[in-house]
């Protein structure tokens, strides 16, 4: 009828319906394809989370050995895609240094943008999923200046991405049944979380067909700012600038509620979630465990705690239902596994990476027009033109 709804941010505005993940806000529930998230952290390996949020079920041990199968023969990621990585500086952030490299991927793999018939997109989501971890953990060495590791098809997903983080030349690697586990867990419940800012953005690219990979890029873009994926590494230099100044939380807070001052607490808040985040719960208790499991003593720990505990009980936060989300303690598990926090927004992007190609596919899958929201305009009105010299 012409008449235009504004809703900046899309606070009350759905832009597709979706089978995939169903996130209640006000009681803190998460389901993927209806199994509860506390479920599948717990029992699931990630790589059947990946299989059901794309596919829509659990697989077999069949279906999964297969789809395991051609990912791992997937792998080989073109020995040119080196020469872009070294071209950049070692002080790149490896945000954008993933992005770009997951973008110029289609140039290697110039048949994956046909995505007309099923096959052909199964095709193209394999080799993603097979690409990425190599181009995870070649962000990393690179930052670290270390050599770069192939993947190994005999190890599992999860197996394969650490072997190809940590494994050194000259030294023998051995896998920590602790470390894989806490990585799996992470990486689950990393794996979707509904319309988010990345995964709008995936769809909205992929909505002009756009390639798979690229789209993907537009993602992994959207992550990389603060409020969404990169607040996990931002909470950690928060904790870490509270600890060097002395750990006084009460000052940090007293900014935080500040409203002349920019800084937010970082990994508290949430669009959805007015009430704890489902994610936060488990990752709190696991990072609890995974430090004991490893005998690491982490001072940030002892101070994210204390923070969390002020917030709870703070007046400006009970009213504004503020609560810590998922980002809040992920990067402390993450810096017990040895990786350095310019990484932790990519450790996110790669357990995020299942629901980005599970949505893609949906819109795909169910023919959606091309997303192009509408405006209203208030600028200028119609005026003639002014010759330069005469302005
Ligand atoms: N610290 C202090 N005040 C906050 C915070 C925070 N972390 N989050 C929200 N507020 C205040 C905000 O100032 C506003 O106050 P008022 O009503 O007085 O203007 C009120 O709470 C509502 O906030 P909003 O910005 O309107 O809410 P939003 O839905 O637009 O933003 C958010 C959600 C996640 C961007 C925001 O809470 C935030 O910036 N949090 C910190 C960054 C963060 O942790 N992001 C990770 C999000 S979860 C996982 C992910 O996406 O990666």
């Amino acid at each position: 009828d012409g008449v235009i709804t504004l809703d900046p941010g899309f606070k009350n505005t759905g832009s597709c319906e979706s089978a995939i993940t169903f996130l209640d806000g006000e009681k803190g529930i998460l389901h993927y394809r209806g199994y509860g998230i506390e479920e599948l952290a717990e029992k699931a390996h990630f790589l059947e989370v990946v299989y059901l949020l794309i596919f829509g079920e659990l697989p077999t041990e069949k279906e999964l050995d297969k789809f395991h199968y051609d990912i791992q023969h997937q792998s080989i990621v073109d020995e040119d895609v080196k020469k872009i990585l070294d071209a950049f500086p070692k002080s790149a952030h490896p945000m954008g240094v993933l992005c770009s490299l997951t973008s110029a991927l289609t140039a290697f793999n110039p048949t994956s943008v046909d995505v007309r018939s099923e096959e052909a997109m199964y095709k193209s989501i394999v080799k993603i999923l097979g690409k990425f971890p190599v181009l995870v953990a070649w962000t990393m060495r690179k930052k670290m200046g270390l050599p770069l590791n192939y993947g190994s098809t005999s190890l599992g997903y999860v197996e394969n991405v650490l072997q190809m983080m940590f494994r050194q030349p000259n030294e023998e690697y051995t896998l920590n049944p602790i470390v894989v586990e806490a990585l799996d867990k992470l990486l689950i419940l990393h794996a979707d979380h509904e319309q988010n800012c990345s995964t709008s953005t995936v769809r909205i690219a992929g909505s002009s067909h756009a390639g798979l990979f690229v789209s993907l890029a537009s993602g992994i873009s959207a992550l990389w700012g603060p409020l969404h994926g990169g607040a996990n590494q931002a909470v950690i230099e928060m904790l870490e600038a509270i600890k060097a100044d002395g750990g006084d939380t009460k000052k940090f807070m007293a900014k935080a509620k500040d409203k002349n001052d920019p800084f937010r607490l970082m990994g508290f808040g949430h669009r959805v979630y007015k009430n704890f985040d489902p994610r936060a719960k488990i990752i709190k208790k696991a990072a609890d465990e995974v430090l004991a499991d490893l005998g690491i003593e982490d001072p940030i720990l002892e101070i994210a705690k204390g923070l969390e505990k002020e917030a709870l009980e703070d007046p400006y936060f009970v009213e504004r239902k503020l609560y810590p989300n998922v980002d809040f303690y992920s990067g402390i598990i993450y810096r017990a596994l040895g990786i350095p926090t310019e990484m932790f927004t990519v450790m996110f992007a790669l357990g995020r990476l299942p629901g980005w190609i599970a949505q893609w596919r949906e819109m795909r899958l169910n023919k959606e027009p091309i997303g192009r929201p509408r405006q209203i305009y208030i600028g200028e009105t119609l005026r003639p033109f002014i010759p330069v010299e005469k302005r």
